[in-house]
């Protein structure tokens, strides 16, 4: 009897024919954040669901250039009533939560329907039984509905939680920035975000290790712009890591310079060529320089403990170079990037190649930052483990090169070509050239695109470059500016940040170059299509789960991030949890890549891969875990395609040595494993990689 019962129960039901979001289900992706269920209005026996699918690209996450999420959604609906009528039919809505803004997304029907875009940070989807499909205007009734994760986020809901737990007067929001300086730990305060209500008991937090002293001993001397270097084979550069002084924003610091210089160097060099740089350590802690994207030789990777000793505070390390890719490039340690890095030693390596055609106009090579000032000065770092383990540190002010307040200047009409590289700790930029400007989006990391095309910002994660040619507008100014979404998450909403980069003066005209209209398509275009065409449907050889795990967090912070965990954000774009995320070491959190065959984690992974072999990666931004936040993974001395995201094929691939995977999405990559060593794949927050978010694999021959 039971039996029977069991069986007639997990017989489908009639019309049980829809497994939710099976494409993106499959892929490993979150169906709790992606998948929406659709629920039927009273009388009508209607099901189905929505998927909330990537945009296509050409980067990993869907954002307008305001910031707002930007999906694709597939629906899948069965038993849909059949309206009477020659016009009538079925019609597929998005709308805002109140409702005061209501966009159609198409006639749908019974099976698969792909529709969109839906640019909105939180939403409903509705379907609607229409006398006249054709009408803009929703008007018939309503048959299903559902609405987005992240409407999930309430206000209220957690400021009760909050006043209920903390008590009044540690739980009433503060807007006051009391000055205080360093207290008994030794840590001042540090800045909240503008305009959000903080909770006293987070902003009480300190970190659990202590500051970390300025570098410098006497007197550092004033650093200076950058200077391009351009080597040919043969040539050696001494390249000496020591203590600058820095003035940002009208006030001076204490930090780090290669050769005395802000960035380090714009290092020329023609693909092909072989050079020395010779690393002269004169800071008072190891350090090794890392040429990221670089497939150099493996003894010169420059990552302590796997391909050389660190390099000690007065001794120097001869790094042997070559160069087998043109492109944008960089160099940075390997030894507290959340230190040393954000102190300032980074700088661009430009590969040339020979025979490529020129640029259309002016080059420009912008490294983007940002730095974490409070009213004491820089925040300190942490002495024995970095700070901010948790979101990585966000700074509040932006650099370009080093500066506080870039300026460009262009003719109107000009088309400039901009090399972006992002070495912010944590922060993924949104960037765009102001109103009026054409980006056209030529290459990332490892080379040109499948195919050149139009976007309207650049999304660049810590460690990715891209290369763009952007048209300036006849008159007027434009300003280089990073628009995103924050979320505040004592209310439960979103708001808006801009950040102004830089400012581009127009000054003069210029006719805009024959061709740039034009979109290019690469010789290798048909090469990498096949690739992709060619595994993108296949099983990944390895699976890394993205995840973490808290010890011994602070109470506060413990109940945020679980109050926090109804939603993930694909991008945590900004840091508005300054003080828990602060106060989070390398001891309460450990992130983990986690290899889902054999259950390793971190650097107990060690994956072995035969020297020429194309494999199959795929990289799961976890759900089920207290936080999930994007992860700009890089993968050491190779090159790698995305093949899909969340299930969705890559419809323009480019060669790449890192990805931003959003929280709670799958990746699938085809990493080319050409080059033999012993290599890093990690995280490039810094303070993920502090915390141990990292493992190695060996290319053998
Ligand atoms: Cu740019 Cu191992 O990193
Ligand atoms: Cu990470």
């Amino acid at each position: 009897m039971h039996l029977v019962l069991w069986a007639a129960l997990s017989l489908p039901l009639a019309g049980d024919t829809l497994p939710d979001c099976p494409r993106l289900a499959s892929s490993g992706g979150s169906t709790d954040l992606y998948c929406i269920e659709l629920a039927a209005a009273p009388g009508y026996g209607a099901r189905g669901s929505a998927e909330l699918s990537w945009d296509g690209g050409p980067f990993t996450v869907g954002v307008s250039p305001d910031g707002t999420a930007r999906w694709r959604v597939r629906f899948r609906l069965d038993s849909l009533p059949r309206p009477r009528g020659p016009r009538a039919g079925m019609v597929a809505w998005a709308a805002s939560p109140a409702m005061n803004t209501v966009t159609r997304l198409g006639v749908v029907r019974d099976g698969t329907n792909d529709l969109g875009p839906v640019t909105l940070d939180r939403f409903l989807l509705l379907i609607s039984a229409e006398p006249d499909t054709t009408a803009p205007e929703w008007r018939g009734p309503m048959v299903l509905r559902g609405e987005s994760a992240s409407n999930r986020l309430r206000p209220a809901d957690n400021f009760q939680f909050f006043l209920g737990f903390t008590g009044q007067s540690s739980g009433m929001p503060e807007h006051a920035h009391h000055h205080v300086g360093p207290d008994s730990t030794g840590w001042g305060p540090v800045p909240m975000f503008p305009g959000l209500d903080m909770l006293g008991a987070e902003m009480a937090l300190r970190p659990g290790v202590s500051p970390a002293p300025w570098p410098g001993g006497m007197d550092p001397p004033s650093a200076r712009p950058h200077e391009t270097v351009t080597l040919r084979t043969g040539d050696t550069l001494d390249l000496v890591a020591g203590p600058v002084l820095r003035s940002i924003a009208g006030r001076t610091y204490r930090m780090l310079g290669f050769n005395g210089q802000y960035p380090g160097p714009l290092l020329r060099v023609e693909r092909g060529a072989e050079v020395v740089v010779r690393l002269v350590n004169h800071l008072e802690a190891p350090t090794t320089v890392h040429w990221h994207g670089i497939r150099l030789e493996n003894a010169f990777d420059g990552v302590p403990g796997l391909t050389q000793p660190a390099v000690p505070p007065g001794g120097s390390f001869v790094y042997r170079l070559r160069f087998p890719d043109a492109g944008i490039f960089w160099y940075h340690p390997h030894v507290r990037e959340d230190q040393q890095q954000d102190l300032g030693l980074y700088g661009n390596l430009f590969v040339t190649s020979p025979g490529a055609p020129p640029a259309p106009g002016r080059e420009e090579f912008l490294i983007l930052d940002d730095l974490l000032v409070g009213e004491e000065g820089l925040v300190p770092y942490g002495a024995e483990q970095a700070t901010h383990a948790a979101m990585g540190r966000f700074g509040n002010v932006m650099l370009v090169n080093g500066e506080s307040s870039w300026r460009g200047t262009v003719r109107g009409g000009e088309v400039v070509r901009f090399y972006l590289t992002n070495v912010a700790n944590t922060r993924t930029f949104n960037l765009s050239f102001g109103e009026g400007s054409r980006i056209k989006l030529l290459a990332s990391d490892q080379g040109p695109y499948a195919r050149e095309s139009w976007v309207s910002s650049v999304v660049i994660a810590p460690a990715e470059r891209y290369v763009v040619d952007v048209a300036f507008p006849a008159r007027g100014a434009a300003a280089l500016v990073n628009r995103v979404r924050g979320i505040d998450h004592l209310y439960g909403r979103f708001f808006n940040v801009t950040d102004t980069l830089g400012t581009i003066a127009i000054a003069g005209r210029a006719s805009p170059p024959a061709g740039f209209d034009r979109l290019a398509t690469s010789s290798e275009a048909r090469q990498l299509d096949s690739l992709v065409a060619a595994h993108a449907g296949g099983t990944p050889e390895h699976t890394l789960e993205l995840r973490v795990a808290f010890t011994g967090l602070p109470f506060v912070s413990e109940a945020l991030m679980r109050l926090d965990s109804i939603y993930f954000n694909p991008v945590e774009w900004e840091g508005t949890m300054p003080g828990m995320n602060w106060a989070t070491t390398g001891r309460e959190a450990r992130w983990i890549l986690r290899d889902l065959a054999t259950g390793r984690e971190n650097m107990d992974i060690h994956w072995r891969f035969r020297r020429g072999t194309l494999t199959h990666l795929r990289l799961v931004g976890a759900r089920n875990t207290l936080h999930g936040m994007q992860h700009p993974i890089h993968l050491h001395g190779q090159r790698f395609l995305v093949l899909s995201v969340n299930g969705v094929p890559n419809r323009n691939p480019v060669w790449k040595d890192t990805v931003l995977v959003p929280a709670g999405t799958s990746v699938d990559l085809l990493a080319d494993m050409s080059n033999p060593g012993s290599w890093m794949l990690h995280c490039h927050i810094a303070e993920h990689l502090e915390s141990a978010m990292m493992m190695h694999f060996d290319v053998e021959e």
